[in-house]
């Protein structure tokens, strides 16, 4: 199991206009700084073009925001576990609910990813969803309700239940997973309600890449760790 320190919060950066190009490595200088002046733990998802780079640059946790189970070898397009590792990535997100995948992909991702020592956050879009996923043993399930995503309303405070059933059903099947949630996430006041739930940390996107301003939404997205 690949561990990432708790409350982790990971932001994605999807492929946000934001975050296309140079934007990306700037966002991720960004969350450095206030990772390393907070000792709070920030890991970022940046767009594929931008994953080695940002990765080779940057301490801290580079993910790739997919991962696709083909060996490396004569196939084209696809984000493989060895590519993403090739590019001094940390991890990958897994069946983020923009890019899903079948069961059978994401167990076959999580085993490559393993033996490569990639980090694996699949996600969830249900409690029922992250009870399978986590008989994969994915090293975290980030359960996100589709329907939040991208809005203005936090899922501790429009589904609490969704993430305390995830956690503790997560938990049963194995306690070596570690659990985020997401979706809708954007403040402080979100961050401490998911870790009041039992999550450990919060997986989000818009909050931060779409803020007028991200350092200020960072900075107040971790004001109680
Ligand atoms: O991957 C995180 C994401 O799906 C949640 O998005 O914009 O609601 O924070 P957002």
């Amino acid at each position: 199991m690949i561990k990432l320190p708790k409350p982790s919060i990971v932001i994605n950066f999807k492929v946000y206009e934001e975050a296309e190009g140079a934007k990306a490595l700037n966002i991720t200088k960004m969350c450095a700084a206030v990772s390393k002046d907070s000792g709070v733990a920030i890991a970022v998802c940046p767009p594929a073009p931008e994953l080695g780079i940002i990765a080779r640059s940057i301490k801290i946790p580079v993910l790739a925001q997919n991962a696709d189970p083909f060996p490396a070898g004569a196939s084209t397009g696809w984000m493989t576990p060895s590519v993403i590792k090739g590019a001094g990535a940390f991890g990958t997100l897994i069946n983020h609910t923009e890019h899903k995948s079948t069961d059978d992909t994401i167990s076959k991702a999580i085993k490559m990813c393993g033996e490569l020592n990639l980090l694996t956050i699949v996600c969830a879009d249900s409690v029922e969803a992250a009870v399978r996923i986590a008989k994969f043993r994915p090293d975290i399930i980030a359960v996100e309700p589709p329907e939040l995503i991208g809005g203005n309303v936090s899922v501790t405070d429009a589904d609490p239940y969704i993430v305390k059933n995830t956690v503790t059903s997560v938990k049963k099947e194995s306690r070596d997973i570690s659990v985020l949630c997401g979706a809708g996430i954007k403040t402080g006041k979100d961050v401490k309600a998911a870790l009041e739930l039992g999550a450990d940390g919060v997986l989000l996107a818009s909050g931060i890449i779409r803020a007028d301003d991200p350092k200020g939404a960072l900075l107040d997205l971790i004001q109680y760790l």
